[in-house]
């Protein structure tokens, strides 16, 4: 198949990429290689890609509409896995445009493209964010999301309507998926499993924000992988029979699929597992509730294992350790 990726440099964008790579199927990446972390993991991720014959990539901003239809033209993608975006929780407060710009603008361009090009596929990455301030759990797909915390949680969300008002009038299958904290090797060095584990080694004190009584519903990155692969091969279809639980659009072929762990963990106990990989203990600043964060997190995947048999099942105390490996080796710390 011929797939577009955008955020191929991207911690989930690269590893999705190399597992289609790895199949065989002819992947365009697309990236602006953004200077929000480190811009030289983003070039290492992606030069475990450009090795493949069936890899190409476009440097570009996905808001960059005269170059994103060159690349569209060229391509004819059966498949758009949508993964670029301004992600981060805090770094949303200081900087909204940002957002807007990649997460609203740019999705806008790539879900027109779609349609102008027929794809067979859709699918976009949204997050357990966008269930924002609901108290019901585990949040399930059904369930109305009105509250956003956060400018990042609203552009999702406002992502996730054009998509659908999109599929609505012009029939593009399309699959948004909710991730809830992704980590694994090569993952995001703004998120906290990968700053606490670069401050313990350094003896740094980490920040644990609401006292450490946060729940989060951590994903390890190949059942991520896995999902993603197996929901690909099931385009939504208007009209089909509903399986139970099932979020399909009445008026649409559209999609939400939640892809999490479904085990919520106690962030203080995520932290131990750190401190045992690492070897150290951390120091620890106790701090506050941090503003547009929420206590706790927690995926309903029923319908992920319907659709696919498949649902995320790697236990923090066998993925961390595999990180801090992973980082051992990548930054050689003292
Ligand atoms: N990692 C998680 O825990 C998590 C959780 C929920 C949702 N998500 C979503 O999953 C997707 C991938 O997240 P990730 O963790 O791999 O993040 P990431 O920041 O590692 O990857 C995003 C990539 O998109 C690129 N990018 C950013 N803005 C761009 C733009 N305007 N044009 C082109 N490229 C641009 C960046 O350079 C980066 O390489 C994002 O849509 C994110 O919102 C991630």
């Amino acid at each position: 198949m011929n797939i577009i990726v955008t955020g191929a440099a991207g911690f989930i964008g690269s590893e999705v990429a190399l597992r289609l790579l790895r199949e065989g199927h002819s992947v365009t990446g697309i990236d602006s290689f953004t200077a929000y972390y480190d811009v030289k993991l983003k070039e290492d991720r992606v030069a475990r890609l450009v090795g493949f014959p069936n890899f190409r990539l476009a440097r570009s901003r996905v808001e960059d509409t005269a170059t994103m239809e060159r690349v569209f033209d060229r391509v004819k993608p059966d498949i758009i896995l949508h993964f670029a975006a301004q992600a981060g929780v805090r770094y949303s407060l200081e900087h909204p445009r940002d957002y807007i710009d990649a997460n609203v603008v740019g999705s806008f361009n790539i879900i027109d493209l779609a349609r102008r090009y027929k794809a067979r596929h859709l699918v976009l990455a949204s997050t357990s964010s966008a269930y924002g301030a609901n108290q019901k759990f585990p949040f399930e797909e059904r369930d109305s999301a009105p509250y956003p915390l956060t400018i990042y949680a609203a552009t999702k969300l406002a992502a996730e309507l054009i998509a659908h008002s999109h599929a609505h009038l012009y029939g593009v299958p399309t699959t948004v998926l909710r991730f809830f904290s992704v980590y694994g090797p090569w993952g995001r060095p703004d998120m906290a499993f990968y700053l606490f584990t670069d401050r313990i080694f350094k003896g740094q004190p980490i920040d644990v924000f609401n006292n450490g009584d946060l729940l989060r519903d951590f994903t390890y990155i190949d059942d991520l992988v896995e999902s993603i692969r197996r929901l690909m091969d099931v385009p939504p279809q208007q009209g089909s029979h509903m399986i139970r639980g099932d979020s399909l659009s009445p008026v649409a072929p559209y999609r939400l699929v939640n892809i999490g762990n479904a085990s919520p963990v106690r962030l203080m106990d995520y932290i131990e597992a750190i401190e045992h990989a690492v070897g150290r203990k951390a120091l620890k600043n106790m701090l506050g509730m941090q503003p547009g964060d929420v206590q706790q997190t927690y995926a309903d995947v029923r319908l992920l294992k319907a659709l696919t048999g498949y649902t995320p099942h790697t236990d923090y105390r066998t993925g961390i350790p595999i990180f801090v490996d992973w980082f051992r080796s990548y930054y050689n710390p003292a």
